[in-house]
């Protein structure tokens, strides 16, 4: 599809989008993509609670790890459509969460903090460090910095007590889910983090863990030799049986993370194994013979199996297969193939609701199909709004990452750069030393096993 090589630069001003219902999507129009997108973003962020001046929860069924996701999100929206007027929130909410030690260990969600959490705030902060995303509080660290410090807290807990190494799911004790499993979804964030630290500070110490990090995975066999990626494995038997199940997203999120590498390192491993995750997640796509690559989470969409959590994961999926592109080009064929038909699916089950624009779960069915959720705004955003990668801003990273305070919004139109440059030396981080709040409430169990 061709782009207005213009989208950006208009953008970059302040865009003025005018929504549109998303069954009118035209995936070739980038004014179309634009106006579906501010709609479904709206529908996404009709779930927020919080404002431009204060953080809130997300409410329940909604764990604070989907808030961090949610931010993600709108920070690619912000960077594709153009469209600044969720940034205040965005940056208000990422920066809420930092905790004492700017590592978003965060006491009061101990109780559903698990390592796997820690990688969608810090796949938030990354994008927002990478993209000069305003940070406008100088008594809190700069984005690549609280990266660097989320990064920090997870290497910490690299263990290698069984399985030859990896992180387990969860961090405390007290959360007793998932202290006795390995997961990709995990170790997978871990990975991505190493790359994308390494790319944006060009400190090798993030590429070595990186390499030691897919090692693992894949020497223990979550990475199998058709690039599937499943869940995890249980570190009572020594990571022996691999859980079968497998998720679009942790497929993405070590997808995008080889990808990185694959720019930043020039090895063509990295291009390899970008390639053949894209090969070993098509089993999430064509469910049936009527519905060519039209992508579902193949683990429980057609069982009605998937929870709260898994009906947001082939959002991630989606953000992660379009970043990919900016450094792996040769699989742009596949994906245009594959998520050109989602996103087009995706739009169709956005007519649910009062306002005929409530995005549904199975995008298979031709229409909406009366699942309602954050996750399903969610997939359907990432997918359409990705339709506008191509002409999106690459990654920044060294001396093109600086601390911009003010917001370019709608309301200052002048230029956008009161930037004082920074060099990031992260933060040191310790161990959280505080301890568990008891009335935080337990996570139960995400995934099937
Ligand atoms: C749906 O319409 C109502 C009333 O017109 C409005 O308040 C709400 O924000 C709309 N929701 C979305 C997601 O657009
Ligand atoms: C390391 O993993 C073992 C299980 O293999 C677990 O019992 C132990 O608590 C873990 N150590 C840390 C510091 O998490
Ligand atoms: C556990 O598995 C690793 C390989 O992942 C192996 O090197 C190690 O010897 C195993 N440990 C035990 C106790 O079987
Ligand atoms: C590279 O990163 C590691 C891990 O955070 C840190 O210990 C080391 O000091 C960094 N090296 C340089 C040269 O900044
Ligand atoms: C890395 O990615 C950037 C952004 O897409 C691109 O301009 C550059 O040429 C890439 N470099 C390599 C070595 O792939
Ligand atoms: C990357 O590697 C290719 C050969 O694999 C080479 O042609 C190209 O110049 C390299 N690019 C950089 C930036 O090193
Ligand atoms: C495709 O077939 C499946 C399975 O029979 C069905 O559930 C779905 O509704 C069909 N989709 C369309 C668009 O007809």
């Amino acid at each position: 599809m061709k782009f207005f090589k213009s989208i950006n630069n208009a953008a970059a001003v302040a865009a003025v989008i005018t929504a549109a219902p998303p069954k009118e999507l035209n995936i070739n129009q980038p004014s179309s993509i634009q106006s579906v997108a501010k709609t479904i973003a709206a529908g996404a962020m009709s779930y927020y609670p919080g404002t431009t001046k204060s953080f809130a929860d997300l409410p329940k069924p909604y764990y604070w790890w989907e808030c961090g996701a949610l931010m993600g999100a709108m920070l690619d929206y912000s960077h594709y459509t153009g469209d600044k007027s969720y940034d205040e929130t965005i940056a208000t909410a990422l920066l809420a969460q930092v905790g004492p030690e700017f590592n978003y260990m965060l006491p009061a969600h101990f109780g559903d903090e698990g390592n796997d959490d820690l990688g969608f705030w810090g796949f938030a902060v990354m994008s927002a460090a990478e993209r000069n995303f305003p940070q406008p509080d100088p008594s809190i660290p700069p984005w690549l910095d609280l990266g660097a410090n989320i990064w920090n807290s997870l290497a910490s807990r690299w263990n290698t007590t069984a399985c030859s190494g990896g992180l387990l799911w969860q961090i405390f004790a007290s959360n007793p889910n998932g202290l006795d499993y390995k997961n990709t979804v995990s170790n997978g964030g871990f990975f991505q983090l190493s790359a994308r630290l390494a790319r944006a500070t060009g400190n090798d110490t993030y590429l070595e863990w990186a390499n030691k990090v897919w090692d693992w995975t894949q020497g223990v066999g979550m990475i199998d030799d058709s690039y599937h990626v499943f869940d995890g494995a249980s570190s009572s038997d020594n990571c022996t049986k691999i859980n079968p199940v497998s998720f679009s997203y942790s497929a993405s999120i070590f997808m995008y993370g080889a990808a990185v590498l694959a720019n930043y390192t020039n090895d063509t491993k990295w291009v390899d194994r970008t390639t053949g995750l894209l090969e070993g997640s098509k089993w999430f796509f064509s469910p049936f013979e009527n519905a060519t690559n039209i992508m579902f989470e193949h683990a429980c969409e057609q069982v009605d199996k998937c929870n709260t959590d898994m009906r947001s994961f082939k959002g991630y999926f989606s953000r992660f297969v379009y970043a990919s592109t900016l450094y792996v080009p040769s699989i742009l064929p596949t994906v245009n193939e594959l998520l050109h038909t989602s996103a087009a699916a995706a739009a169709q089950s956005c007519t649910g609701g009062a306002n005929g624009t409530t995005c549904g779960h199975k995008w298979y069915v031709g229409g909406f199909d009366g699942s309602v959720g954050l996750g399903e705004e969610m997939c359907a955003l990432e997918t359409i709004q990705g339709l506008l990668v191509a002409e999106s801003t690459p990654p920044l990273k060294g001396d093109e990452i600086k601390v911009v305070r003010a917001f370019s919004g709608a309301a200052s139109s002048s230029a956008p750069t009161s930037t004082s440059s920074t060099t990031s030396t992260a933060a040191a981080t310790a161990a959280p030393s505080s301890t568990q709040s008891s009335s935080a409430v337990k996570r139960s169990r995400r995934r099937s096993r």
